[in-house]
């Protein structure tokens, strides 16, 4: 991956990061944000869905939606190590059939990308600069279900970036967090022909689901 950002995503989710967030996840399992996003995704009703997980990191979601009845998908991932670690994590829990992993920025192979009945972007939406492409790309595969989880714009959150910021910048990376504003982000999706159907909030992050009609 050549740009700036996408280096410095290979340098942020390295290995050693995958390795922890894996020991995190096997011990307390999916995050509080990302229960929220399975169990509203969940009452839609996925049985035999399949999804297309972005920026899914270790395989949390991609787990999530196959024990909840997905029939397959597939995960689009920046960081070449957590590709690997998520790869491993599917054998290592029986589901390594049902789970297609590809390596790379979504924004630029999202045009030889398979639509999915579940589009889903925990924690990706702050990783990544160009917000337009990103949610615009991903909502518009979004068959049936369109779920994001984000940081709120309020100042707190604001606040607290520049702060979040200094790790990458202390560790020679390019890679920044941003919080785009929801506004923007919503438009974007209800553009793409979605509908509001859950929303949610915690201190920090929004979780948010849209539906496709018909
Ligand atoms: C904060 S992590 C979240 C990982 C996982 N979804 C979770 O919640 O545990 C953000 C992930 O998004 C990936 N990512 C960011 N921008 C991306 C892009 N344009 N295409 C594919 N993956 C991306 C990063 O490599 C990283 O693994």
């Amino acid at each position: 991956m050549g740009c700036c950002q996408c280096q410095g995503i290979e340098k942020m989710f390295d290995k050693k990061t995958a390795l922890k967030e894996l020991k995190r996840y096997r011990k307390k399992g999916p995050q509080k944000t990302t229960r929220m996003l399975l169990d509203a995704i969940r009452k839609n009703g996925i049985k035999g869905s399949d999804f297309l997980d972005i920026g899914g990191g270790i395989g949390a979601i991609q787990k999530g939606l196959i024990k909840e009845g997905a029939a397959n998908g597939m995960n689009i991932e920046a960081s070449k190590a957590y590709v690997e670690i998520a790869k491993e994590e599917a054998h290592d829990n029986g589901i390594a059939e049902k789970v297609k992993f590809r390596q790379g920025d979504f924004t630029t192979i999202a045009s030889d990308s398979d639509s999915a009945d579940i589009v889903t972007l925990d924690k990706v939406i702050c990783c990544y600069d160009d917000m337009s492409a990103l949610v615009g790309l991903s909502s518009g595969l979004a068959r049936k279900i369109y779920g994001v989880i984000y940081p709120r714009d309020v100042w707190w959150v604001k606040i607290a970036l520049p702060i979040l910021n200094l790790y990458p910048r202390i560790r020679g990376s390019s890679f920044r967090a941003f919080i785009h504003p929801t506004k923007k982000v919503e438009e974007i999706i209800l553009g793409n022909g979605l509908k509001p159907y859950y929303y949610a909030t915690t201190f920090v992050w929004q979780v948010a689901v849209f539906t496709r009609d018909g």
